[in-house]
């Protein structure tokens, strides 16, 4: 008799083993090129997912198709554990983005963002310095503030107060309209003496390594980016998770072939 399940999830962990290769060669690349602590953020993630896989993978393709038996057990038990984690996971991210939004602010066509509107674990999140520094130094590596001036940067106030920023734009290139600071382009204002006690109009500074990436609007604009890109996540969580389950049935009968197999061999 064929034992079409064995096939099945050996072919599919021939897939997941080839492409974990191109995602450790991409994890090892990016420790070698990384030069800006924004890079090597990312390697240790993308390498441990890859080695992830390639094991993984390996035990699924050896245990199904070798028929042994404990190394698909082992294969069965992380794709489980992998189940709930994800199920978790969507759940509690949901929970977590659900609150929050921006602010419209009176003739702007952008809108604010204030912290304190996001949900607590969130703020926690972003207000511990060490995860902050790292999101800072990717903002100024990027061209977030960057694409603001890069038309020439004589934007006339009256222009600019119109514009729809995204989330980030608003939140760390320019200073709270509060601040009442007055505009030359849109990531160099002055400052002036009579403006509000918000310390974010403090931490504001023309120096384009620092403009307002240490404000608290800035940390709320990064938490609505995630709040909204969590959406496009959320879908593609639930794609990936009816696809293990799929995978998980498909690799529960390989193993009840396993010990179909075994028995018919001990008891001929
Ligand atoms: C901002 O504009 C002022 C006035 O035009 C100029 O003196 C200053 O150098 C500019 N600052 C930056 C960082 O571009």
């Amino acid at each position: 008799m064929v034992r079409l399940s064995n096939n099945l999830v050996g072919i599919l962990n021939i897939l997941t083993f080839l492409l974990s290769i191109p995602i450790l060669a991409g994890g090892i690349w990016l420790s070698r090129q990384a030069n800006t602590e924004c890079e090597r953020f990312l390697e240790k993630p993308v390498i441990a997912l890859g080695v992830f896989l390639m094991v993984v993978s390996l035990a699924g393709i050896i245990g199904a198709c070798c028929r042994v038996s404990w190394l698909l057990w082992f294969y069965l038990l992380v794709m489980f554990l992998l189940i709930v984690l994800l199920f978790c996971f969507t759940i509690f991210a949901f929970v977590v983005t659900n609150k929050g939004a921006g602010e419209v602010v009176s003739e702007r066509g952008y809108k604010e963002y204030r912290l304190g509107d996001y949900s607590n674990w969130l703020q926690k999140r972003v207000n511990s310095q060490k995860n902050w520094n790292r999101i800072k130094s990717c903002l100024q590596d990027s061209k977030v503030c960057r694409s603001l001036i890069d038309d020439g940067s004589n934007t006339p106030a009256e222009t600019f107060y119109k514009e729809h920023l995204s989330a980030l734009q608003s939140g760390c290139c320019k200073p709270l309209d509060d601040c009442n600071f007055t505009y030359v382009t849109p990531t160099n204002w002055t400052k002036t003496a009579k403006g509000s006690t918000n310390p974010d109009c403090v931490a504001w500074d023309s120096d384009p390594s620092i403009l307002c990436y240490n404000c608290q609007s800035c940390k709320a604009g990064l938490l609505d980016n995630i709040k909204s890109d969590w959406k496009k996540v959320a879908v593609l969580n639930f794609i990936f998770l009816v696809f293990l389950i799929v995978v998980y049935s498909i690799g529960c009968c390989a193993f009840r072939n396993n010990r179909e197999d075994n028995a018919w061999k001990r008891y001929p």
